[in-house]
């Protein structure tokens, strides 16, 4: 057979036909959110960083679903458009939106308080907020940008949560995590911006990753016998504006790519709302979940209970949970 010449020797044209068959496969999980007939009347959800990509269709699902869905965000501007978006396009009137900067605590803690005092229940929390690509910088309470913005504030904000959540059981936490926890490492130190030389800027993604995984297993175990459930999940590769803190050829090639073999961000949702609603996860906790919305073990490295711990304790003390600092 005549191969292009443009692909050079035949082993590339195969290698990169079964990466497209495998990358177009996982666009579509056996569960879909459409086929899941669970109403969500009376219930009540967070969805942090709800304003775009697949915080947004989950915000989406759970408002069909007749929630009232807060939808938590750090720009009001884009916040408010996306309320609005959500109550057109479902014609619930019981979305609202919360202010929210994962990167602040006392955003986190001033979002936290005003909850308790305004909502009566909380059945669902996503955990969903994140960025990749930033630089790394220092916030104004010491910790590094990366780590609080995916894993410190919503570590803060779910354990502010908790009490409300044990109140509405059964609820569920749900933390949006990544296929890529696999390259992250878990150091305690690398929380307030110690210890980073030995680890490379786009593995702070990744670590934030791991951490948010590891961290929800922990969470699950102390929380048997509550009601409150914990899942993390990976989306998959989705078509968001995640790539926005990256370069335009970057940015170009995602999206070129992400046109033909990723996810949309509805697709992307789905195994997150697969761990928000389905029956299927009813009762399920300390699992992680993959795109196409199985039960599959994480990588090796989010396994170790006694890291967990570890790094549970530090995310105490960082966050000032341990009542040493910040509160
Ligand atoms: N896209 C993928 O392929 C992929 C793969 C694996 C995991 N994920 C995870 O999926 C989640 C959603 O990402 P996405 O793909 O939907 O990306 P996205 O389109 O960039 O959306 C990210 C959301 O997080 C919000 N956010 C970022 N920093 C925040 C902060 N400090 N405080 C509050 N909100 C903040 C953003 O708000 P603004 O618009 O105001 O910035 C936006 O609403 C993230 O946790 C990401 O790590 C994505």
């Amino acid at each position: 057979m005549e191969l292009p010449s443009a692909l050079g020797h035949p082993g590339w044209f195969f290698t990169a036909l079964l990466l497209a068959v495998i990358l177009r496969l996982q666009r579509k999980g056996s569960w879909t959110p459409r086929k899941c007939r669970v109403d969500l009347t009376g219930k009540t959800a967070i969805v942090t960083g709800a304003n775009t990509g697949i915080g947004k269709s989950v915000a989406m699902d759970l408002a069909r679903r007749n929630a009232r869905v807060i939808l938590a965000c750090r720009s009001r501007e884009r916040g408010q458009k996306a309320v609005e978006e959500v109550r057109e396009a479902t014609g619930n009137q019981k979305v609202s939106l919360g202010i929210l900067d994962t990167s602040s605590l006392s955003s986190v803690r001033a979002f936290a308080q005003r909850t308790l005092l305004e909502e009566k229940r909380l059945d669902i929390l996503i955990n969903n907020a994140g960025a990749s690509g930033l630089p790394h910088s220092m916030t104004a309470d010491g910790l590094e940008n990366t780590f609080v913005t995916n894993h410190l504030g919503p570590f803060l904000l779910t354990n502010l949560l908790l009490d409300l959540m044990k109140r509405s059981a059964p609820s569920r936490i749900v933390f949006v995590s990544s296929f890529i926890h696999s390259k992250g490492v878990i150091n305690p130190r690398h929380l307030k911006g110690e210890d980073l030389q030995s680890l490379h800027i786009s593995d702070y993604y990744s670590s934030t990753k791991l951490m948010n995984l590891v961290c929800a297993n922990e969470l699950a175990r102390r929380l048997q016998g509550t009601g409150v459930t914990v899942t993390s999940q990976n989306p998959g590769v989705v078509v968001t504006e995640a790539m926005r803190n990256y370069n335009i050829v970057m940015r170009f090639i995602f999206h070129l790519l992400g046109f033909f073999f990723f996810k949309s961000a509805e697709e992307g949702a789905a195994s997150t709302i697969f761990c928000a609603v389905s029956e299927e996860a009813e009762g399920m906790t300390g699992k992680y979940v993959d795109s196409d919305c199985t039960v599959v073990l994480p990588a090796e490295n989010a396994r170790d209970p006694d890291v967990a711990k570890k790094l549970w304790e530090a995310c105490e003390s960082a966050t000032g949970l341990d009542g040493r600092e910040g509160q």
